[in-house]
């Protein structure tokens, strides 16, 4: 037998993955891909001489000496080094793009608000003139909290490339189709999925079918990862398969290109001559990441009452203090609903978290109007909310059948610190000013003799 040949009987699978064409699977992985044969060194990192002339250059996502098991760093064999794809800076305004700390004096952010989807603009908009930021919670400058925005995308970015330096983009699409052409791979992105574009990346944003519109969550802090999952065991929820970071692509183009970095809250341009997008290899585990929201296994109640919501815990992002997090992504998407004798929809509540919410499409159970496909919800530290008159006697009243919730797909932004609106939240986003109205009918029910009414 020779070393290749396989014992006899065996058969070699032909097609190792199931993931899509330009995409490999897994999170946190250790990827290693190449768009050139050869073009990542084996068995080392920086030889004397890299193959086809690359240079070789390492992207950290983590300190040097974070723990092993959060150490993330990734390799990258490039056309040219970062430093050529950089040069003198002068800053320059993209006044709808807050960053904290950002707390305007004349906008009020206790209050339970609720917004209508904002609508597309007249304008021509990138992915950076068309971000809108609605709430901004924590310090840039101390790597914790994170902002919301909305983007209106209509135009593709041309010869121009981004990063930010501050934060981690959490991207969660409602119409439209962009594609995110980034040093590391081109990923595809189109409504029920969200990427990760991780802090120092480098991409241009394309509309592959507009206007383009969807919510951002800006992590100042640690980044997102996947959370612990508990008793529940090792499925369900997010699985780690289900994620796909694109293989190598890279661009070999001199023409001259505008690079924008977002920086301690402020933007920042130069010029360059060529595309940054060289990478023609890399591996390593710090890497964007995109992830399909319909294979989120969802758990719940099967038999009596209501677990917390956390239990819908897509990603989580730690804030330092053990199980209390800089940001939870959460998902409400489609489940059954078969608990006995139990309020179903969410229960009332104060929470010292802080939660935004946004619907991706259809009806969310606790407030079956008002809260549309595109709109977002702000419930704020400590602030009292809950369902809608509408859905607690609907609730209340319903025969328990076993229901499945259809048409459904909304998500949260949940943070440890309060989130302080924009002035854009507070005066040009459709804010619906009689939101709070929606609690006004709930009408006392005790008067004192038992039973249940
Ligand atoms: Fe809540």
């Amino acid at each position: 037998m020779t070393k290749h040949e396989l014992p006899k009987g065996m058969i070699r699978a032909t097609d190792t993955t199931g993931t899509h064409e330009g995409y490999m699977p897994g999170f946190g992985n250790d990827f290693e891909t190449e768009a050139l044969p050869g073009a990542l060194p084996q068995g080392m990192n920086s030889p004397q001489k890299c193959n086809y002339g690359l240079y070789g250059e390492q992207l950290s996502g983590t300190a040097f000496t974070a723990p092993s098991h959060q150490n993330e760093r990734t390799w990258c064999y490039r056309i040219r080094p970062s430093v050529k794809h950089s040069s003198r800076y002068r800053k320059i305004a993209l006044p709808y793009w807050k960053t904290a700390p950002h707390v305007d004096p004349d906008v009020i952010s206790l209050g339970q608000y609720r917004w209508d989807p904002v609508p597309h603009s007249e304008d021509r908009l990138t992915w950076l003139t068309g971000m809108r930021t609605m709430t901004t919670a924590g310090d840039v400058n101390t790597q914790v909290g994170m902002a919301s925005h909305i983007y209106l995308v209509t135009d593709s970015m041309v010869d121009e490339y981004f990063y930010s330096a501050d934060s981690e983009l959490l991207v969660v699409p409602q119409e439209g189709r962009l594609r995110f052409c980034t040093e590391l791979g081109v990923i595809d992105l189109e409504p029920q999925e969200i990427v990760i574009l991780p802090r120092g990346l480098v991409y241009r944003v394309e509309v592959l079918e507009g206007p383009c519109r969807g919510f951002v969550c800006e992590n100042y802090g640690q980044k997102f990862a996947l959370p612990g999952r508990g008793p529940i065991g090792a499925n369900c929820m997010a699985n780690r398969r289900d994620f796909k970071t694109p293989v190598a692509a890279y661009e070999d183009r001199e023409t001259p290109s505008r690079m924008t970095i977002k920086w301690c809250g402020q933007f920042h341009e130069c010029e360059i001559g060529h595309s940054p997008l060289d990478v023609v290899a890399w591996h390593g585990n710090y890497c964007p990441v995109k992830y399909d929201l319909k294979t989120y296994c969802p758990v719940g109640a099967i038999l009596f009452d209501h677990p917390d919501p956390s239990i819908f815990t897509v990603l989580t992002a730690p804030s330092g203090v053990e199980g209390t997090a800089n940001i939870d992504f959460v998902l409400f998407r489609e489940r059954w609903m078969v608990a006995e004798d139990t309020f179903r929809p969410p229960w009332y509540h104060k929470n010292v978290m802080s939660e935004l919410m946004g619907n991706i499409y259809g009806q969310y159970d606790a407030k079956p109007q008002g809260f549309v496909p595109g709109g977002m919800s702000l419930h704020n530290m400590m602030l009292p909310h809950g369902p809608d008159r509408e859905a607690f006697e609907g609730a209340s009243n319903a025969e328990l059948k076993p229901h499945k919730l259809d048409n459904t797909m909304s998500f949260m932004f949940e943070t440890r610190f309060p989130q302080h609106l924009t002035a854009f939240a507070a005066t040009e986003a459709p804010l619906q000013d009689n939101y709070i109205d929606c609690w006004d009918s709930l009408e006392k029910k005790f008067d004192g003799t038992p039973g249940r009414k």
